[in-house]
Parts: C-alpha cells; sequence; structure tokens
C-alpha cells in the first residue's frame, strides 16, 4: 500500500456512535404507536391490553395525576414507555404499572433510560419507594432480569394470583 492510500487517523471511517434514547412526557400523537407497541409480541392479553390504554388515556387526561407516564424514542421512532404513579393512601410510595419497548429496540438501554428517568423525578418530589408488580411466568423472563439489574428486589410472591399457575411478584426498590 503506498503512503499515499494510508489514511490518517482522523480521516479514518469509524463506526457510528450507538443512539441515546431520548426521553420525554407523553404526547397525544403517542396513543395509536403505543398501542401497537403493546400488542406487538402477544405479551399481553386483551384486558391487560385495554387496562394498558386506560392508563395512558388516564395519563393524557391529567398530567401529574395518578397515571404519568414517559416516552422513549430512539432514532427517531418510538421505542417504549413507562407508565407509573403514586400509590394511593401511602406515603411517597409510587408503583411502577407498566414498563415496554419495542420488541427491534430491545438490548439497547432504553427501558433503562426510562427507570432512570423515573427515578430521577421520582427522587425529586421526595418519593421513598417505587413497587412492581409483575407474573412468574416465562414471558416475563426479560423483565425479572431486567428489574434485578437495575437493583429492584423480589419482596414478595403470591402463589397462583393471576391464575392457577401464574404467581404474583411483588418487586420493591427503596429510592
Ligand atoms: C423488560 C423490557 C422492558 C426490557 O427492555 P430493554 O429496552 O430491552 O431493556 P434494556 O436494554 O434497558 O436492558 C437493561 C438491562 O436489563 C437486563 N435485561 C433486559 N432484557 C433482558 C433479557 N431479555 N435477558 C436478560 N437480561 C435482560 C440486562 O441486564 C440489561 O442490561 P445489559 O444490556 O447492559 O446487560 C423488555 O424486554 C420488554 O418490553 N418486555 C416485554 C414487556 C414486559 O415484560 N414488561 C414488564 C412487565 S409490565
Amino acid at each position: 500500500m503506498s503512503s499515499e492510500t494510508v489514511l490518517q487517523r482522523s480521516e479514518r471511517p469509524r463506526p457510528p456512535l450507538p443512539s441515546l434514547p431520548e426521553i420525554r412526557p407523553l404526547q397525544l400523537r403517542d396513543r395509536a404507536p403505543l398501542h401497537q407497541l403493546l400488542t406487538k409480541d402477544g405479551l399481553f392479553t386483551r384486558e391487560e391490553v385495554s387496562v394498558a390504554l386506560e392508563l395512558l388515556d388516564g395519563a393524557l387526561a391529567e398530567p401529574g395525576g395518578e397515571y404519568r407516564v414517559l416516552v422513549a424514542e430512539l432514532d427517531g421512532g418510538l421505542a417504549g414507555y413507562v407508565c407509573y404513579g403514586p400509590t394511593p393512601m401511602t406515603d411517597g410510595t409510587w408503583d411502577l404499572y407498566w414498563i415496554v419497548t419495542h420488541p427491534a429496540a430491545r438490548g439497547n438501554g432504553v427501558a433503562l433510560a426510562l427507570v432512570a428517568r423515573m427515578e430521577g423525578e421520582l427522587r425529586a418530589l421526595g418519593a421513598r419507594m417505587v413497587r412492581v408488580e409483575t407474573s412468574r411466568l416465562d414471558g416475563y423472563g426479560a423483565a425479572r432480569a431486567f428489574y434485578e439489574r437495575l437493583g429492584y428486589p423480589v419482596a414478595a410472591v403470591i402463589s397462583d394470583f393471576y391464575r392457577a399457575g401464574d404467581d404474583l411478584l411483588v418487586i420493591c426498590k427503596r429510592l
């Protein structure tokens, strides 16, 4: 190779930097793509999807109220959301009701960025604790690994809670 063909260090093509998810509050235009997202991998039952949509509608109707939603955008597309809210009749406890990321965007830190932003907002509000309820079924294995990685330990298990053979895991983190 001649010296002319050797690229200078600054001229060499570099691999693209991985994109960082952008986190922002829910907007009305997000509802339809989030509905699609909830049905993407068939994990949620029709009843669960309808409850998830009710929570989105609650968040749109009353920003800063019982249900709050942050969405993540990755490379200009909607990549996931988290829905959370203050747990009624508690002092400083919050529920993380729902978190889901687009199957094509998983493993890129989207859920991590959503929870980090949510926790930051909750700390600023003086929150003490976040509770999550999830199923022990195999389909939720990624969610369990995710919560473990974030330092959300399992606080309680109720066998056969959702239906026979489908246990409830209560996961709790002190902020
Ligand atoms: C659980 C879920 C939200 C994770 O979303 P994600 O954007 O892929 O998560 P992240 O990329 O931010 O992962 C953060 C960490 O969680 C862990 N994790 C996430 N998915 C995992 C998987 N499938 N297996 C093992 N660990 C996993 C990893 O430790 C990961 O960090 P690392 O990549 O540095 O190792 C996503 O898989 C999902 O939407 N699942 C279906 C819906 C669901 O179960 N929601 C929760 C119940 S409501």
